[in-house]
């Protein structure tokens, strides 16, 4: 039977349990805010000149505005699977900008994600990748930022689905994702390798992109550079699991980061070709170390035989093809629209291009980042006006587009057909 007394009991454990738990999520969410600077602090120019290689390793520029003419001014649309985040105005504008925050507070928003005023920051600002920089490189960033010219421009509202709106809830992901531990070099490794895995994890984030995502959109630790994902582009497996067609050496690396083309390998397309334009304007340097880096991951991929070792036109589908209608579609689009281009093989400055046997789109585990590249066509770096393809996007129709994806897969690189082919075409392709 229930006693009253030992009801009220209850009840007052329960609310005390409810208080003490309140003030650990209290004190795990709340941030205090960090004063205004009340003087203008002075740099010298060798640490802004060291920050301005950094703000290009890390990219600063690509998310931090959508219009060239307002270098850093923010209102970057950010599509996450909580809502969309805008970013915000990192110049010197006092009203705006970063224009008062301190070197104290700069430093909170790179190592714990929090403003100066004590709001959490999404991570699709990645601070779990700049918390490991070492104070130096924050303090030459911070002096970068605070040189470049003021803008006007106020932060514009993010649009996130409930409850994704209460930033206080992003204190838990940080709990789990955020290791703000300072960064180590491997003795085992030479100086350069040491740079370039730095620069990769800390300044450049790649793993942000070629690491794959929990559903709490963190990166799941137990797959590093397993393949990932940015902007619905397939962002491939740098490790063991690497999909290439055939191996890169380290000089391949460097000149494909270098400049987004490299010999017998795919150009860097969708998100890659924005990294690459940042790498084109970093200290050579360290664009060879990431280079060393990343070879040494590649490098563990097993030999493989592929279809990419043989030159020559893409077969015809065999006769007892089980699924010879759309093979013949798909054969009758890549000998009329592509052959003429990719089948000529890649010559400088023209418009030829790679036989597709040796592109890695076709052999990525998901077609999404082919569909792009044949919806959008490919634009060509700096420098190569004739390495231009054509988009297909109005051209085409979607059983189209499954039916050249679907014959390319099979038999330009031999692989087994995508699963849900037809679906990841329809949702590449919406508008
Ligand atoms: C992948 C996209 C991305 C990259 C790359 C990026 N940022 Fe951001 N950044 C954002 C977004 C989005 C926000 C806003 C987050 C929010 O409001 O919750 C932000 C916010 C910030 C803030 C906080 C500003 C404020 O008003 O609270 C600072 C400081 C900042 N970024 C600095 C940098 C620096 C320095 C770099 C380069 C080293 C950089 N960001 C690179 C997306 C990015
Ligand atoms: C006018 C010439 C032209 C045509 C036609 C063309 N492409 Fe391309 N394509 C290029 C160029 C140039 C590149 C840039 C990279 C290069 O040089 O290999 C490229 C790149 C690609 C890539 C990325 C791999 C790579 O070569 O870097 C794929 C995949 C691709 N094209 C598929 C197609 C398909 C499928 C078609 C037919 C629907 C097609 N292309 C038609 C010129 C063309
Ligand atoms: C914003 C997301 C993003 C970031 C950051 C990023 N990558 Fe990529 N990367 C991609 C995507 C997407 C592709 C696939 C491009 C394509 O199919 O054309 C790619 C392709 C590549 C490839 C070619 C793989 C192959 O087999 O063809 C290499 C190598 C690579 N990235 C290395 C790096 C390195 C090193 C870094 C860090 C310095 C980095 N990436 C940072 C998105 C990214």
């Amino acid at each position: 039977m229930d006693h009253p007394r030992r009801k009220r009991h209850v009840g007052k454990w329960l609310l005390a349990a409810a208080i003490v738990l309140a003030g650990v999520a209290f004190a795990i969410m709340w941030r205090p805010a960090i004063a205004p600077l009340t003087a203008a602090p002075s740099f010298d120019q060798t640490r802004i000149a060291r920050g301005a290689n950094l703000a290009r390793l890390g990219m600063c520029a690509s998310c931090h505005t959508p219009d060239l003419a307002k270098p850093f001014a923010g209102g970057k649309p950010m599509e996450t699977p909580f809502g969309t985040v805008y970013s915000t105005n990192i110049t010197p504008d006092p009203e705006t900008g970063i224009g008062r925050w301190s070197p104290d507070a700069f430093t909170r928003s790179m190592r714990k994600g929090v403003s100066r005023d004590g709001h959490h920051l999404y991570p699709a600002f990645p601070y779990n990748h700049y918390t490991r920089m070492t104070q130096a490189d924050i303090d030459d960033l911070y002096a970068y930022f605070m040189t470049r010219p003021a803008i006007h421009a106020p932060a514009r509202d993010n649009d996130m689905t409930f409850p994704f709106g209460f930033r206080p809830l992003v204190a838990f992901w940080n709990v789990l994702y955020l290791d703000d531990t300072a960064w180590e070099a491997d003795p085992k490794q030479s100086a350069e390798w040491n740079r370039g895995a730095y620069l990769a994890g800390a300044v450049a984030h790649c793993a942000a992109c070629h690491t794959p995502r929990t559903m709490l959109g963190g990166p799941d630790l137990s797959r590093p550079l397993d393949g990932g994902e940015a902007e619905d582009w397939y962002a491939p497996a740098l490790n063991a699991r690497a999909p290439s067609p055939l191996p890169w050496t380290r000089e391949q690396l460097h000149a494909y980061l270098r400049t987004g083309i490299a010999n017998d390998h795919a150009v860097a397309g969708g998100p890659m070709q924005d990294v690459v334009m940042h790498l084109a304007q970093a200290d050579e340097r360290d664009v060879a170390a990431l280079a060393t880096w990343t070879h040494s991951h590649l490098a563990q991929a097993p030999a493989r035989s592929t279809p990419a070792q043989q030159a020559g036109s893409l077969p015809e589908p065999k006769a007892d093809d089980p699924d010879l209608q759309r093979m013949r579609t798909g054969y009758a689009l890549y000998a009329n629209s592509c052959a003429r281009c990719h089948d000529a093989g890649r010559a400088p400055s023209s418009g030829t291009a790679l036989p597709l046997q040796k592109a890695v789109a076709l052999y990525d585990p998901d077609p999404r980042s082919l569909i792009h590249i044949v919806d959008d066509g490919i634009l060509p770096p700096d420098g190569e006006p004739g390495r231009w393809m054509p988009g297909y996007r109005t051209i085409l129709t979607d059983e189209q587009t499954g039916a050249l994806a679907a014959y390319l897969r099979k038999y330009g690189a031999g692989q087994p057909a995508w699963p849900d082919l037809d679906d990841a075409v329809r949702k590449a392709r919406a508008p």
